[in-house]
């Protein structure tokens, strides 16, 4: 990791004092890192001590005419291989998701070219509160990496979830966020937003419709194009898996914040959709829990409305449209056939169809046909993983050997 550098905001909180810490892991990995402290930062931690342990001045103000000298915020804010925001304050998430800037932190956010991380620490009410909430899932949907919380024993005497993670637990995913690709691929320079996994469509606030979608196959396809040097964007529904490595994860839970998640990171040279997107939801979400009537066995309708279409939306779209447009097909008979259908249907250049009638669906195996215009090619059965790795080598060939890509 030598050689690699972070731009470190840290914010206003009790745990301010731990980015002290952070500081000195990452540099036992040879990571270098630029402070940036708040002003409320600074109630808690002193200039001085991130000076010593950083080996570099810390920047302060905005309009500071001796830093601006040294370096424009501009520039510091580019100048690190990635952003991290540690302790990230309910504030400083709420002026990032809004993007405002009206001091040096918040301005370097927005002006920023670089992956950002958060590490939240705040008291467990500010943290659980809708405004929160929301601010979360924005920053999560542009892209940045917001981790979970500690749940334990706060500074302010309550329990619950809104500790800083632990340093070490911080660092780890620095170095996860660092170790992604290096320039060495060939799909360097190629952004490719990938779908993945099952949507959740509430009926209220306890009940959803989903599917078995384990998301395996949409994560080893983000991780093989990782590995090949893509900026990778995985937009994936609730599941169980770790986000591969040089991967950025941007987390939702339905159809309609997934189409959203996914248009947000356009413009894109590949799009590859592999979420089992729900196709319905429920026409309306209750606020309250449904009660039952009581033992009556009356039926009960529920109303459904269709969801987006993503790969649909994206394969014919008129501007930004990826120039690579890969949808999956799930079917349980006449695969080929369907798999056509939905290729002229959705506007996609290639169809991968799998058959899900035996234990496709979170199993770990796939059997899977790549159907294009120029006709259908068969695999053999193969790990899912492996799977990823093929057709990640064919998205790279398609790109730069055209010859050599199948089914052209
Ligand atoms: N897809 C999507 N948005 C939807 C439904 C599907 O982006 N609302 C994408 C999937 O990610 C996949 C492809 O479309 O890449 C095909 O999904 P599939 O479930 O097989 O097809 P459907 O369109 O749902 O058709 P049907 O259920 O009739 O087979």
């Amino acid at each position: 990791m030598d050689g690699k550098r972070i731009l470190l905001i840290v914010g206003g909180g009790i745990a301010a004092y731990k980015s002290l810490e952070l500081i000195r892991l990452l540099a036992k990995d040879g990571i270098g890192a630029r402070v940036i402290l708040t002003k409320a930062g600074a109630e808690f931690v002193t200039p001085l001590s991130l000076a010593a342990l950083s080996g570099d001045k810390v920047y302060q103000e905005l309009f500071s005419l001796t830093d601006e000298a040294e370096m424009g915020h501009i520039e510091l804010s580019r100048s690190a291989d990635l952003v991290v925001v540690s302790p990230a304050t309910a504030d400083l998430m709420a002026k990032a998701a809004n993007g405002l800037a009206n001091d040096l932190a918040s301005t370097a956010l927005l002006a920023t070219d670089k992956p950002v991380l958060m590490a939240p620490a705040m008291n467990v009410r500010m943290w659980s509160h809708a405004a929160t909430k929301r601010n979360v899932a924005q920053l999560r949907a542009d892209g940045v990496t917001v981790m979970e919380p500690d749940v334990g024993p706060m500074a302010c005497g309550e329990f619950g979830p809104g500790r800083l993670p632990e340093p070490e637990a911080i660092a780890k995913q620095i170095r996860a966020m660092l170790s992604g690709p290096t320039g060495i691929g060939p799909l360097e320079g190629f952004r490719a937003v990938i779908t993945a996994g099952p949507t959740r469509e509430p009926l209220d606030p306890v009940r959803f419709i989903s599917n078995h979608s384990s998301g395996k196959q949409g994560y080893a396809i983000a991780e093989a194009l990782a590995r090949l040097g893509a900026d990778v964007r995985l937009v994936t529904g609730p599941t169980q898996l770790p986000i591969p490595d040089g991967v950025t994860a941007i987390r939702v839970e339905t159809a309609v914040e997934m189409n959203d998640a996914a248009k947000s990171q356009l413009p894109a040279d590949i799009f590859v959709g592999v979420a089992a997107v729900a196709d319905w939801r429920p026409a309306t979400r209750a606020q309250g829990k449904l009660k039952l009537k009581g033992g009556t066995e009356e039926k009960v309708a529920l109303q459904l409305v269709e969801n987006p279409d993503i790969l649909k939306s994206i394969g014919t779209r008129k501007k930004d449209r990826p120039r690579l447009v890969i949808g999956f097909a799930a079917e349980t008979n006449d695969v080929e056939k369907h798999a056509k259908g939905k290729l002229t249907r959705k506007g996609a250049d290639w169809v991968i169809a799998n058959d899900v009638s035996g234990d496709v669906m979170g199993g770990t195996d796939n059997e899977v046909l790549l159907v294009s215009k120029a006709g259908t090619e068969r695999w053999p059965r193969m790990a899912k993983a492996e799977v990823a790795l093929k057709l990640a080598d064919r998205i790279a060939a398609h790109f730069f050997d055209p010859e050599s890509s199948a089914a052209e």
